[in-house]
């Protein structure tokens, strides 16, 4: 009798450390990813403008894109780093559905390969000789809205500047020529170049 009860005891001890233990990693995981907001859906400003996101860095990282200058006549587009990235609740969705759902944002935000030491861009560093990120320099984002942009694909376009931080707050949509319609012409799969990212297109 004695034996048990002391055992019930010991249960009752284990089973309030384990449910403490959970407690304590569901809390740390909570404040790991609080900066992330969970409202991923675009905000747009009283006059229609589309809203910067904010904590977007810490978002499902998708790749990076590089199109140097040296490579490009020395006049790339866009001589960054292409980094991609997507709201993790929204990038769920597209692995379970294959869908970009409504409100989806792609953002990418540009980055500067540091300064180049060689004629080719590239620089050497205790790795080797290459091109490495430097200076964070623009924001481009897509956004799907069906009803916003049915004339362009389902998808708008917007510039938050090609420039240094601080970006714009709010960006207009670009007109269709300017960004949307080498999307339509060249992309992938929805308006997007899906062969890029490796992430979405492995299991
Ligand atoms: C000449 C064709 C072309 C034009 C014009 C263009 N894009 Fe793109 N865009 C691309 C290509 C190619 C990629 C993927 C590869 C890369 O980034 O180099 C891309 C990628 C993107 C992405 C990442 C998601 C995706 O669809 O792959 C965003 C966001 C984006 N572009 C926004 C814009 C905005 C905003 C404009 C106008 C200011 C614009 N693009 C104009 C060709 C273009």
């Amino acid at each position: 009798m004695r034996q048990r009860g002391l055992s019930r005891l010991g249960a009752t001890i284990l089973g309030s450390a384990l449910i403490a233990a959970v407690f304590t990693a569901g809390h740390l995981y909570s404040s790991a990813t609080a900066a992330v907001n969970p409202d991923w859906k675009p905000k747009w400003a009283a006059d229609g403008k589309l809203e910067l996101p904010t904590g977007y860095r810490e978002w499902v990282y998708l790749g990076s894109p590089l199109t140097p200058n040296a490579l490009n006549g020395g006049k790339a587009g866009f001589p960054e780093y292409h980094n991609v990235y997507v709201h993790p609740a929204v990038f769920k969705i597209y692995k379970s559905t294959g869908k970009w759902p409504e409100g989806t944002i792609l953002l990418k935000e540009l980055q500067l390969t540091m300064e180049a030491q060689e004629k080719d861009g590239s620089r050497s560093e205790v790795s080797g000789r290459g091109y490495f990120p430097g200076a964070y320099n623009g924001i481009d984002i897509s956004v799907k809205d069906s009803k916003r942009f049915a004339s362009s694909q389902n998808w708008g376009y917007f510039n938050f500047g090609h420039h240094a931080p601080p970006y714009a707050k709010t960006a207009a949509a670009a007109p269709t020529e300017n960004c949307a319609q080498c999307h339509i012409d060249s992309a992938d799969e929805d308006m997007v170049f899906k062969r890029f990212y490796a992430i979405l297109n492995t299991k």
